[in-house]
């Protein structure tokens, strides 16, 4: 069946209705042959799969979650800081194994496309930005394992994931001589909590694009990234 699509791979019927249309997007019709014949072929190119929004929103709340304990660990009563500190490995563990999951995901599945009314710059912004979220997704908890390993008391405080599953340290650090080891703990906790505030900087300009899309240019951008259901 032939299909009309515009240039930017809007269906004629988007282009009647405008509901999904964005300012300054054009309307020019043109005839394709397969392109989004159905609405289903339509959302698989404008949003992520099932797979990639559970990622997203699991790693968000679990990263959201680990920031407020990583902080919170300061200002709590001295009998609850181990707890805290505790579950702040096992959640940021947790996160590493989701963050690889979401890499590999990345890598073997082309995201959908970005509307073409998206200027050259924001399309290459926007891209430079999950990039980079990507590598803090990773990089943030393995600094804190690192951190962790170098710790001197690392040897008499095992981890426990959720106080069940035992964790490693990773023992090359762990066997460094002790007056290296500090050092390297404090160098370790600075890049820790640097790459947080890099997470807190980029997190903002994800937010932000993502609001300024969805809401001045009027696309349907948060749509991509939520359950076909509530869509
Ligand atoms: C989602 C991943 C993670 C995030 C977002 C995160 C974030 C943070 C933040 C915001 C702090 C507080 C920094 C400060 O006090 O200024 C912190 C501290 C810390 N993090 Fe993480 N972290 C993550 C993963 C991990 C992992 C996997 C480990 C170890 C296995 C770890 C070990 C630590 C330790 C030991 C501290 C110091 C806590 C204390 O003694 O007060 N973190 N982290």
């Amino acid at each position: 069946m032939t299909t009309q699509v515009i240039s930017n791979g809007r269906t004629s019927r988007e282009c009647r209705s405008r509901m999904t249309i964005g300012v300054g997007e054009k309307c020019s019709v043109t005839t394709a042959r397969h392109f989004l014949g159905s609405r289903e072929q339509k959302s698989q190119a404008f949003t992520y799969s099932s797979t990639a929004i559970v990622l997203h929103w699991v790693i968000a709340a679990l990263i959201l979650v680990n920031v407020v304990l990583g902080f919170g660990a300061n200002y709590v009563p001295d009998e609850y800081v181990r707890q805290f500190v505790d579950l702040h490995k096992s959640v940021g563990i947790t996160v590493l194994g989701l963050a690889i999951l979401r890499i590999l995901w990345r890598l073997m599945h082309k995201p959908p496309l970005l509307p073409t009314s998206y200027s050259p710059f924001e399309q290459l912004a926007a891209h430079s930005v999950h990039w980079m979220l990507y590598v803090l997704i990773f990089a943030i908890p393995v600094s804190g394992w690192l951190h962790d390993s170098a710790w001197k008391e690392a040897a008499t405080h095992p981890v426990f994931l959720y106080g069940i599953i035992p964790w490693p340290r990773i023992s090359w650090i762990q066997n460094i001589e002790p007056t290296t080891k500090e050092r390297l703990h404090t160098i370790l906790f600075n890049i820790h909590v640097y790459l947080n505030y890099a997470l807190y900087l980029l997190l903002a300009l994800h937010i932000v694009g993502a609001l300024k899309h969805q809401f001045w240019d009027g696309e349907a951008e948060l749509q991509r990234m939520i359950p076909p259901r509530r869509r």
